[in-house]
């Protein structure tokens, strides 16, 4: 495998990134545009979500081919072209595998509904009459995981919209399918892969009611989760490339075996525990503050129990599926530059790879939409509607979509202060947010203060100190409520990293011997170059790096 630890991932979500021919639609040509920006931040491979040809009703995560480019984002010719370029200017591209599950417009399942056995064997029909369905499991997106098709007597399963239909990757003939999408992509020069919500591939061969939860227990982690991953791999030898897992509601044991690379499966994974701290009973749709006792516990847990397994994170607060950050655990009013700085160093730092997601490097915020018709996602339409069910008002529903919607990452990139942020010409197909004219790449490109130039010396940085990359990782400072802190040490080399969580000033210890540290990085632009040597007083979201 290669050495991944001085790599950086920038994640881009085609749709909204950049619109080229004016459709309101963000494509490939439009990314094409945009890699000397890219190449300039100094990221290493960029995550494409998916664009292939979909109905589009989960944005692309419901595949009807998995070896077509969807015409809204371009050609294959297009797509050839950025790989090309990509790989002039040293980076690589990550494709996004989405394998759980097909679109119900995939050919396969377009088979099964004709009667086709074969193909109905390609994913999890079961016999029942249409007034029970085979479990009482939860689809993720809201409403029963089963759907009953009438022509056939028969349910299907859908952990996700009813228009994404499960795989049953207990087939041999599935797995060497999905194996072949593999070898296209890698023969065309793609540099890595993504395995969407891959942890909930192996299902369960017993199907019986959760008497306790949505279902979730019996399909997350599945029996033979670990065989699938080792024979893709091995049969397709993408281990010579880089490879992440997105994995839902996983376990600390479960990863370190998933990333280890004695166990030749992925080179890393994504868990969402340290993005549920602000979840009321573990539940996304009811609102609470952020627990970051909680925070800094979970990151103590996962950075040392990867680092003792020999496993690897992925280092990542954004993606397409959550809120922006600095509007989440930061104050993107009174201390945007400075939390959003500190939220980025704070994980940059910690071990493991570096995911950004397009627009985090400039502080992009949530859009405060004030309309249901403002949203596109169809998890937050489901939900609104469940929530309404639920006796809440309109404007209750409202308030937690405005924290907890998809959409709130997925609105357009912000370039510049133009009418649609030059993104687009025409309207954007989701609502670009209000506040493009103050927050835009534009303005910060030529800004060393700039959220923007902080992201750069942190990739900088990373590639500049082996210690960043491959230092051991010990977290101190536990009871103290306020303050991330811990350290990396690297041969004689040695860094102290502080995270002030909160608006207010707060306070970290210091030990005697760091008397003699310089200090490496701060986010205020003024920061006492003389630390006193008996406490350090943080400001407000302030992130200080200490250097032996
Ligand atoms: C993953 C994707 C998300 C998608 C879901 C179903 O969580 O990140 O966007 O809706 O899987 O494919």
């Amino acid at each position: 495998m290669t050495d991944l630890g001085n790599k950086v991932v920038y994640q881009i979500y085609p749709k909204s990134f950049r619109d080229s021919n004016g459709d309101g639609f963000g494509d490939i040509p439009g990314v094409i545009e945009k890699l000397d920006y890219l190449a300039g931040l100094g990221v290493d491979y960029l995550w494409l979500t998916p664009f292939f040809l979909s109905p589009q009703k989960d944005n692309g995560y419901d595949v009807a081919d998995y070896r077509r480019i969807d015409p809204k984002f371009g050609t294959m010719e297009d797509l050839e072209s950025l790989i090309l370029q990509c790989e002039k200017r040293g980076m690589g591209i990550m494709l996004d595998m989405v394998f759980n599950h097909t679109s119900t417009a995939h050919e396969w399942f377009q088979k099964a509904l004709e009667g086709n056995e074969k193909y109905q064997e390609y994913y999890y029909f079961k016999d029942g009459s249409q007034e029970y369905a085979p479990t009482n499991w939860q689809s993720k997106f809201g409403g029963s995981a089963w759907e009953y098709v009438p022509g056939l007597n028969k349910w299907y399963l859908h952990l996700f919209d009813v228009t994404q239909a499960d795989l049953n990757w207990g087939n041999r003939q599935v797995r060497e399918e999905l194996k072949e999408i593999i070898r296209f992509w890698k023969d065309k020069g793609i540099k890595g892969f993504r395995f969407d919500v891959v942890n909930l591939i192996s299902k369960p061969e017993i199907w019986e009611d959760d008497l306790e939860g949505d279902g979730r227990r019996f399909y997350t982690d599945g029996p033979h989760i670990h065989e699938y991953l080792k024979e893709l791999v091995k049969d397709t030898e993408i281990d010579a490339l880089i490879t992440v897992g997105e994995m839902s509601s996983t376990s600390l044991e479960h990863c370190v075996r998933y990333s280890s690379p004695k166990e030749k499966e992925l080179s890393m994974c994504f868990n969402f525990h340290h993005l549920k701290v602000d979840y009321k009973d573990g539940n996304k749709w009811e609102l609470m503050e952020p627990d970051f006792p909680a925070l800094k516990t979970l990151f103590r847990q996962w950075q040392t129990g990867m680092q003792e397994g020999g496993g690897w994170n992925a280092l990542f607060w954004c993606n397409h599926d959550q809120p922006r950050i600095v509007s989440r655990f930061g104050d993107e009013e009174k201390y945007w530059k400075e939390s959003a700085k500190m939220l980025a160093g704070m994980i940059h730092l910690m071990q493991g790879t570096p995911y950004i997601y397009q627009g985090e490097e400039i502080g992009m915020t949530n859009p405060h939409y004030t309309s249901i018709q403002q949203y596109r996602d169809v998890e937050s339409l489901n939900y609104y509607k469940i929530l309404l069910e639920q006796n809440k008002t309109s404007e209750e529903a409202l308030e937690i979509l405005g924290a907890r919607s998809r959409d709130n990452s997925r609105t357009p990139m912000q370039w510049t202060d133009e009418i649609y942020g030059g993104f687009s010409k025409s309207e954007p197909w989701l609502p670009i947010s209000d506040n493009c004219g103050k927050i835009n790449v534009k303005a910060q490109q030529d800004d060393s203060t700039s959220i923007l130039s902080f992201y750069k010396k942190l990739i900088a940085l990373r590639k500049e100190k082996e210690i960043i990359s491959k230092g051991r990782i010990t977290f101190f400072a536990q009871d103290n409520e306020d303050v991330m802190a811990y350290k990396r040490n690297w041969e004689e080399q040695e860094l102290i990293i502080f995270c002030n969580l909160r608006g207010e000033n707060s306070s970290a210890g210091i030990q005697p011997e760091w008397n003699t540290y310089r200090k490496l990085l701060g986010n205020y632009d003024s920061s006492p170059e003389i630390i006193d040597l008996h406490d350090i007083s943080l400001r407000p979201y302030e992130i200080i790096v200490l250097e032996k």
